[in-house]
């Protein structure tokens, strides 16, 4: 069995449950999405030490901003129009490299770590379903009655080698594209988060001088920030660093799961919503009025869907070809100025915008024949007319 192996208190119980449970030798895999904390190797070292056959580590944070993080900002991925998918992006991703290790251990299942009220349970069972609908999937925290106390009790009883004293009263779960915080205080839905759950960002007023990013973008890829080419990875985890110190990327939602459950959610993103927010001007100043409409819905399709766990789907599939077929002209440069928790765009410029000046100014270089404009109306506004007078007669 492949385990997906996190080094915290559920995953490290289930790897000896598990095994006690089904007979089964099992393999922890942990993946390195950017989460940071532990030292990846005190992970792997301590899957072993619970009594993993086999524990692998992988680095995946490339593979993520490349795959998953850039695809979601080419679509401007909000959902319910906040929420940066943060979780979301990771599940799939996870998915493909367990279905890798159970194909190279000869692994018949694969097992995770998730309750059974959320959504990244739903992520990883359909994504597995799609690459290996032959595996089987278990989880022991929602399906074999391994509960919090139970889980402790194990470990104690076990001398498993983690602190259960050291866990947080919050769920966190946090990658290169933001962090999620849930439970804890937050579960009553008046109360205001405090500042000490807070990591990627810092209070919104902690930094006095504004800082200000030039984004480069190339065909809806970001490519570069004041004119220094870098990776996609380089350039989230240098946003997250610069935006958040300026106290931006803060969202405090409640949100519609998959499962029916409002919940009250606390996220940071600063690099996800400083890129969102630049992409989608770019988009303004280089993307046809009819197909920035229509590409409005379909991002947010494409969020839903995502968030509903459909990475792997042919929907999904069909709109990434879609959204890949818009952003040919997506290049060029966007300033944006971070201060007191905002990111402000005050600048954008690309050699193919369709802003034209000649058409915008009131000035004297004006070349637009505003004697147009009232024919244009007198047809455009025919139907709206023809109705009004009918309703009228009508007495409505
Ligand atoms: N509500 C978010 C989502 O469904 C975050 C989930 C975070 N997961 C966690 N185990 N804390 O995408």
């Amino acid at each position: 069995m492949v385990l997906a192996y996190s080094g915290g208190l559920d995953t490290s119980v289930a790897i000896g449950w598990i095994a006690e449970s089904t007979g089964a030798e099992v393999i922890a895999v942990a993946a390195d999405v950017g989460q940071g904390g532990e030292d990846m190797d005190i992970i792997k070292k301590r899957a072993l030490e619970c009594g993993a056959v086999e524990a692998e580590v992988l680095d995946l944070k490339d593979e993520f901003a490349e795959d998953f993080c850039l695809p979601a900002l080419r679509a401007n991925a909000l959902y319910m129009d906040r929420y940066p998918l943060v979780s979301a992006l990771s599940r799939p991703l996870i998915s493909k490299h367990l279905v890798e290790a159970a194909e190279r251990y000869d692994a018949e299942i694969v097992a995770h770590g998730c309750t059974g009220k959320g959504n990244d349970q739903v992520r990883f069972e359909v994504s597995i379903a799609a690459l290996a609908p032959h595996l089987r999937v278990i989880a022991p925290v929602r399906d074999s009655d391994m509960t919090r106390d139970k889980a402790i009790a194990f470990a104690e009883a076990n001398g498993l080698p983690i602190d259960v004293n050291k866990r947080s009263p919050f769920s966190i779960d946090q990658n290169v594209w933001g962090r999620a915080i849930e439970t804890g205080f937050l579960e009553d839905i008046w109360n205001a988060p405090t500042e000490e759950i807070f990591s990627y960002t810092s209070a919104p007023n902690a930094q006095a001088e504004p800082d200000e990013v030039v984004i480069t973008f190339e065909k809806g890829v970001p490519v570069a920030l004041d004119g220094q080419k870098m990776s996609m990875l380089r350039i989230i985890e240098e946003l997250n660093r610069r935006a958040g110190a300026a106290g931006v990327g803060r969202i405090d939602m409640v949100e519609d799961r998959l499962v029916g459950i409002k919940s009250r959610e606390v996220y940071e993103a600063p690099a996800a919503l400083v890129l969102i927010a630049a992409h989608m001007e770019l988009e303004n100043v280089t993307t046809e009025r009819e197909l920035a409409r229509f590409k409005r819905g379909v991002d947010q399709r494409w969020s839903e869907l995502v968030y509903d766990g459909l990475w792997f789907s042919p929907l999904k599939s069909s709109l990434d070809s879609f959204v890949d077929s818009t952003q040919d002209a997506v290049s060029g440069e966007i300033r944006v100025r971070l201060h007191t928790g905002q990111a402000v765009i005050t600048g954008r410029k690309s050699s193919e915008s369709l802003y034209r000046y000649d058409l915008a100014t009131y000035d004297s270089e004006d070349v637009y024949d505003q004697s147009k404009a009232k024919g244009f109306i007198d047809i455009f506004g025919m139907t709206t007319r023809l109705a009004a007078e009918r309703d009228r007669r009508r007495g409505k």
